[in-house]
């Protein structure tokens, strides 16, 4: 078989450049060993209406094709209708969702743009693996265009409860769209109940055992919590001591102890309760004064929206408010960086932490809160800290659970993270670890792809589903079953 993944934001695979996000570093390994084409944004846009233009480059025994998406519409398909509708929908922040009906056609051309652009790399045996929020109509417009091939799709954001997602305008097109793919993946169970719920009452859509019957054909929706190359982060960690980012890190503590933070600066990461969730436990517990302290890595994104622009400048406020109430001459309770780092020197950062903080409000799965656990030294691992409301944390039981809108119990939760014992902290590493290595980035990847294969041939025996395929957006108006924003 010959497989293509898209997604809007790959990664070049470098072990030494930063990269954004875990879904480019997450998709990487298994391209670069796969052999697929990965099929992604260049993050440069070109004029007017010409052909798709595709950079095609070697990626380990894969290859890597970035695309220029259309100028006139990107704005409005990134900042717009993916960042500025589905986002904050997707991590249940309604009140945050801004899209005008122009984003929306944005969001659609750039769809239909993607679907055209991949024609090139259908060949007779050719799946399509289709990743995240940017392109949910993406299967619907390679159908229009005809191709019968399996097409998957998988969501690493949480799907939210109906009513919120229902907040976005076209919701219920969308999500018919949506029933243009084969298979539909999502991280946790709770996910996968919420999009079948939309479907069903929604759309009413008979669904059985997570299988759905529309007007596409059959379509199986199902949970594959991604996971991380457990190894390859262990590796990177252990060889990292000597990095010099890493060994000025470790001078620098003199003995203090450490946790850390590795965020993209968005509003689902919690960072705000977090910072505050530090500031209580140094009132509260003033002899971790001196002796603990915070590195916080967070990542600018998305600066062009309104909500994110707000949001760095209240944390970066905040930041400054709290080291300047329990700062001292010689001591910076938080060491606040705006940039990103390479995974080989995160692996070394995360090893030197006696903490992992990761308490989003709402995250898909999070990647950091994998990759912390891996990184440890096993003779004398951290501790994680862990929202409960991140999808790691249904496989990551044995970390310090919290909640991440509770400053006093995140406070006192840390407090706990910092001071204990070898033996505890060993017993929750090695049981994290065993869940980590059943859950692997390379068996996420071999269970969707075989399920894949399996959930197919469906569409071409169902003839008379498939003989009205006119799609509901942007060309005619609402069909009976359907209720259309
Ligand atoms: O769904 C999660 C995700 O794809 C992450 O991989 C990444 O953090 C984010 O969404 C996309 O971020 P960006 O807008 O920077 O590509």
């Amino acid at each position: 078989m010959n497989l293509v993944v898209v997604s809007n934001r790959v990664s070049r695979g470098k072990a030494n450049e930063p990269m954004t996000g875990g879904l480019a570093a997450a998709l990487l390994p298994i391209v670069e060993n796969s052999g697929a084409i990965w099929v992604g944004s260049s993050g440069r846009v070109r004029d007017g209406n010409q052909e798709p233009f595709a950079e095609i480059e070697a990626l380990g025994v894969g290859a890597l094709a970035l695309l220029d998406l259309p100028a006139a519409h990107y704005g409005g398909y990134y900042e717009g209708f993916a960042n500025s509708a589905l986002w904050p929908a997707m991590h249940s922040r309604a009140d945050l969702i801004r899209a005008t009906r122009e984003d929306y056609l944005s969001y659609r051309e750039v769809n239909a743009f993607m679907a055209r652009a991949l024609l090139r790399f259908r060949k007779p045996d050719t799946a399509f693996w289709v990743q995240d929020y940017h392109f949910l109509a993406l299967g619907a417009e390679l159908r229009e265009l005809s191709v019968t091939s399996p097409i998957g799709f998988f969501l690493h954001t949480p799907w939210p409860a109906r009513n919120v997602f229902c907040g976005v305008p076209h919701a219920l097109e969308l999500i018919e769209a949506m029933l243009a793919y084969d298979l539909i993946g999502f991280q946790t169970e709770e996910d996968c109940e919420n999009f079948l719920a939309c479907v069903q009452h929604e759309l009413d859509l008979p669904v059985h055992d997570g299988i759905i019957l529309s007007r596409w054909g059959r379509t199986r929706a199902a949970v594959f919590p991604i996971g991380i190359d457990v190894d390859l982060f262990a590796q990177y960690a252990a060889k990292s001591a000597t990095h010099p980012e890493v060994s000025r890190l470790r001078k620098s503590l003199n003995g203090e102890r450490l946790a850390i933070g590795v965020d993209r600066l968005d509003y689902s990461k919690g960072l705000v309760n977090r910072i505050r969730a530090f500031d209580q436990m140094w009132s509260d517990q003033p002899s971790l004064l001196r002796t603990a302290s915070l590195l916080q890595i967070a990542t600018p994104s998305r600066g062009a929206i309104e909500a994110y622009g707000n949001l760095q400048n209240e944390v970066a406020k905040l930041v400054s408010d709290v080291n300047g109430r329990h700062g001292e001459i010689d001591w910076t309770p938080i060491r606040y960086l705006n940039k990103g780092f390479a995974q080989a020197v995160l692996a070394g950062l995360y090893r030197t932490a006696q903490v992992g903080v990761v308490t989003p409000l709402q995250d898909g799965m999070n990647l950091v809160a994998k990759e912390y656990v891996a990184a440890q030294n096993p003779a004398d691992p951290g501790v994680l800290v862990l929202s409960k409301f991140a999808g790691a944390a249904n496989e990551l039981d044995a970390a310090l659970l919290v909640n991440p809108h509770d400053i006093d119990g995140m406070a006192r939760t840390i407090a706990t993270a910092l001071t204990m014992p070898l033996t505890e902290r060993r017993m929750r590493w090695e049981a994290m670890m065993t869940k980590l290595r059943r859950g692997t980035i390379q068996q996420w990847f071999a269970n969707f792809i075989e399920e894949l294969q399996e959930t197919q041939p469906d569409k071409s025996e169902m003839p008379e589903l498939m003989s009205d395929r006119t799609a509901l957006w942007p060309r005619r108006p609402a069909q009976a079953g359907a209720r259309i924003h």
